[in-house]
């Protein structure tokens, strides 16, 4: 069996440096096989994005571990930790989060060049693979909300990262757009065999997913079917 790409044990949040009031993790496990493509459904509060952040070394747990690609975040330190999220991760978030000044082809080419590649058409491979070529020069505020999602997808792949972590993926757009964004992620996720790990509210996002996992108050439990989601 191959190692898995995530792997977490016993891990805590607790943002309150004094230890006192509600963890938003409250020791939870999780193991995530390399090319799974999993939703993780939670009320608001349920301690999803917490999860994202530490997976992605943005913040540290309280207590716990977290591997990815069988290296312990803790043991590689803040400067390791940096390489890994720029070499191995991807993220994809609710507000699209791309630099309004920075057209749209180099909002991907920056992405490269933190992964230490430069090579422009590698970029606009990445953007003709979302359907967005001819539209390289424009700015994200010239974009419909779509469009600026499908850039970020484009610039999560570029990289061809080993995980992506969607933090509510189609939380702004409608039903229609966001089943597009859907199609389009998670069919090139399986395409290059990435990993992807979608946090979501909506119920939109159980038909593209192999896997449910639902957090509720800061602990992660697997999911069996789509229905229970729907409300
Ligand atoms: N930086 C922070 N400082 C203090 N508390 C925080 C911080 N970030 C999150 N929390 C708290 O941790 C808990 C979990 O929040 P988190 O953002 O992980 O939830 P979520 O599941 O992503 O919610 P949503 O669906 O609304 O995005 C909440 O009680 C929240 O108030
Ligand atoms: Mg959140």
């Amino acid at each position: 069996m191959a190692e898995p790409v995530i792997r977490i044990m016993d891990l805590w949040k607790n943002y309150a440096e004094d230890g006192a009031g509600v963890p938003a993790l409250r020791g939870t496990n999780l193991e995530i096989k390399k090319g799974e493509i999993v939703a993780l459904f939670g009320k608001s509060g349920s301690g999803k994005s917490t999860l994202f952040n530490l997976i992605a070394g943005l913040d540290r747990p309280t207590k716990g571990r977290i591997e990815v690609e069988g290296q312990d975040l803790e043991a590689l330190g803040e400067s390791g930790r940096t390489m890994l999220r720029r070499l191995k991760l991807g993220f994809i978030f609710q507000f699209f989060n791309l630099l309004p000044t920075l057209t749209v082809f180099e909002n991907i080419f920056l992405s490269l060049e933190l992964a230490h590649r430069t090579e422009p058409e590698l970029a606009f491979k990445a953007l003709k693979e979302v359907g967005l070529e001819g539209k390289e020069q424009r700015f994200p505020n010239e974009l419909s909300g779509g469009e600026q999602q499908r850039v970020a997808i484009a610039r999560a792949l570029v990289k061809r990262p080993s995980i992506i972590l969607a933090d509510e993926p189609t939380g702004n757009l409608d039903t229609i757009t966001g089943n597009q964004i859907l199609e389009l992620l998670t069919r090139r996720c399986h395409e290059f065999g990435t990993t992807l790990i979608m946090a979501t509210h909506s119920p939109l996002t159980c038909n593209y997913a192999k896997r449910i996992l639902r957090m509720v108050d800061g602990i992660v439990t697997e999911e069996t079917s789509c229905e229970e989601t729907a409300h």
